[in-house]
């Protein structure tokens, strides 16, 4: 690509803008998206559209649909692998862009990005795959066939927390399915966004208006969506963020007759049995619990420790959370700072809901020259960094028990009975993710059986799910839709079902049917 190209394919030189048809749109008002580490880093000046501009994306996705559905699915296989490839090769540069912009250590970071060529890896094959079935008929000389055709014009919407893994989980398997796209990526990730976008549309050679990508904020995306689903130009929506505005979207969607893909909260328990090992469970705790600031759908929530182990499993599970390494993110550290100032903010009103019965076991709040912590690394004061913090004592009932707490804060309660347990797991509502640490089998197993959550580690943690297995939730976590591996496709595609009669005359299902005589009264 010369650099026309280039400027079309990622928006204005220095300026992230949206990107329709091909055709970078700036003209709304910019802000700057900065580094969480270093406040007064600007990553990247954003440009941002508004209603009309996811119109005339959602337009655009459109025109373009007919055209790339009729690209064989191989053909959109190898765009797929294409951009796999590519996304290889610009993966240090593209994980360090994360790593600047939302402050997720790098190593993390790193693997985000793995997960993005994993699923390109997996999807690749699918185009030549996509199976339908043939299906014998209950009539002579008749054939029964089911196809997968694509839904048609999607548009997804994505949080910042993982902000180029998540949109691939949607972005690859709905392209290779012969969908075409209106993303819509969040304020605070856009410039790790435009380079993904731009990585896409050059990796898979895409056509102009196949993939196009939106930046603006809730209320103009929401009326943009509005707008789209009543012109009949979007034919399916998905959505990983909130709770309360994925009920908002699948309202809308509902409207239209539509489902939406939704991935939304969670309040992840984890379960420590006297059987378990420990300090297994702990490393498993400190992971989910802070890896990523605690800032994943999938965070440890409240650990729910058996009393028997509770004080061993506590006095160890503070230790390792002080000895954790929080600070700069390019360093080697557990976790870094919040990833906006509007997650900051929200984690203060969390840690305002701590109440008298519970016990905070160390310093928390943000961390500063008069709040310090031990073995920081770098300069607290340049960035949005918080204390990890453990509270014990947490009660069903309570809020931090009951309601998703975004940010590095574990609850830790105590349970008699296995049964009480799980109830307790499932107490809060949501339901996306969930682990017990345990040797017994009869306990892993009851626990597979009776809890909520659409996914469930043994004697691993809450978060870090494998990017082939079906990842979504119940309850207040989604609306039973799942993404990634085979079970995505029935997210992008719909079934068809035809059938073929060669016979020369018409035949009447359930009619015209041949019926064998049984002898229903022989005994031996
Ligand atoms: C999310 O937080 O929205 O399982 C996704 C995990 C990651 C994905 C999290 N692979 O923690």
């Amino acid at each position: 690509m010369n650099d026309a190209t280039s400027r079309r394919a990622h928006g204005l030189r220095g300026l992230v803008t949206s990107v329709v048809d091909g055709v970078p749109m700036s003209g709304g008002h910019t802000l700057p998206s900065t580094n969480p580490a270093r406040l007064d880093e600007v990553v990247g000046e954003v440009s941002f559209g508004d209603a009309a501009t996811v119109v005339r994306a959602a337009e655009s996705a459109k025109k373009a649909q007919e055209d790339w559905a009729a690209i064989p699915a191989p053909i959109r296989g190898r765009a797929i692998a294409h951009i796999g490839r590519l996304i290889e090769d610009n993966a240090e540069a593209l994980a360090k862009l994360v790593t600047a912009e939302i402050g997720k250590p790098y190593a993390e970071a790193l693997g985000e990005v793995r997960e993005i060529i994993d699923t390109c890896d997996f999807f690749l094959g699918e185009g030549r795959r996509l199976y339908g079935q043939t299906v014998p008929s209950e009539m002579p000389d008749k054939q029964l066939f089911t196809f997968r055709r694509p839904v048609g014009t999607v548009a997804v919407i994505t949080a910042g927390n993982f902000p180029v893994a998540v949109p691939a989980w949607y972005i690859v398997p709905a392209l290779l399915a012969g969908n075409t796209i209106v993303w819509k990526p969040a304020e605070y990730s856009a410039v790790s966004s435009a380079a993904f976008h731009e990585l896409f549309v050059r990796g898979g050679g895409l056509p102009d208006g196949v993939f196009n990508v939106v930046h603006a904020d809730g209320a103009a995306t929401f009326a943009g969506l509005q707008q789209s689903l009543e012109a009949g130009l979007l034919d399916k929506v998905g959505f990983t963020g909130s709770s309360a505005v994925g009920r908002e979207i699948g309202a809308l969607t509902g409207r239209y007759l539509q489902t939406a893909c939704l991935e939304l909260g969670g309040k992840n328990p984890l379960l420590v049995t006297p059987s378990a090992d420990l300090d297994l469970a702990v490393e498993g705790a400190l992971f989910s619990g802070f890896g990523t600031a605690g800032q994943r759908c999938t965070s440890l929530g409240t650990v729910i420790v058996h009393e028997s182990v509770h004080d061993q499993f506590l006095a160890r599970f503070n230790a390792a959370v002080a000895d954790a390494k929080v600070g700069d993110p390019t360093r080697d550290v557990l976790m870094g700072p919040m990833m906006d100032a509007k997650f900051a903010e929200r984690f203060e009103d969390f840690l305002g809901w701590v109440q008298p019965h519970q016990a905070v076991q160390a310093a928390y709040g943000k961390i500063t020259k008069d709040n310090p912590r031990d073995g920081f690394v770098g300069d607290p004061s340049t960035g949005l960094y918080y204390h990890p913090v453990v509270i014990d004592g947490v009660r069903p009932g309570d809020r931090i028990f009951m309601e998703e707490t975004f940010g590095p804060i574990v609850g830790v309660a105590s349970y008699q009975s296995l049964n009480e347990a799980i109830e307790m797991a499932n107490a809060p509502g949501y339901g996306l993710s969930s682990s017990i640490y345990t040797t017994d089998p009869k306990d892993a197993f009851t626990f597979r059986d009776k809890i909520s959550a659409g996914m469930v580690s043994i004697n691993n943690s809450t978060s870090g799910a494998e990017a082939h297995l079906p990842f979504g939730g119940n309850g207040k976590s989604g609306n039973g839709s799942r993404q990634s591996g085979v079970w995505v496709l029935d997210q992008f595609t719909r079934w068809q079902a035809m059938n073929w009669d060669y016979s020369g005359r018409l035949q009447k299902a359930q009619m015209d049917v041949v019926e064998l005589t049984p002898d229903t009264t022989f005994r031996l």
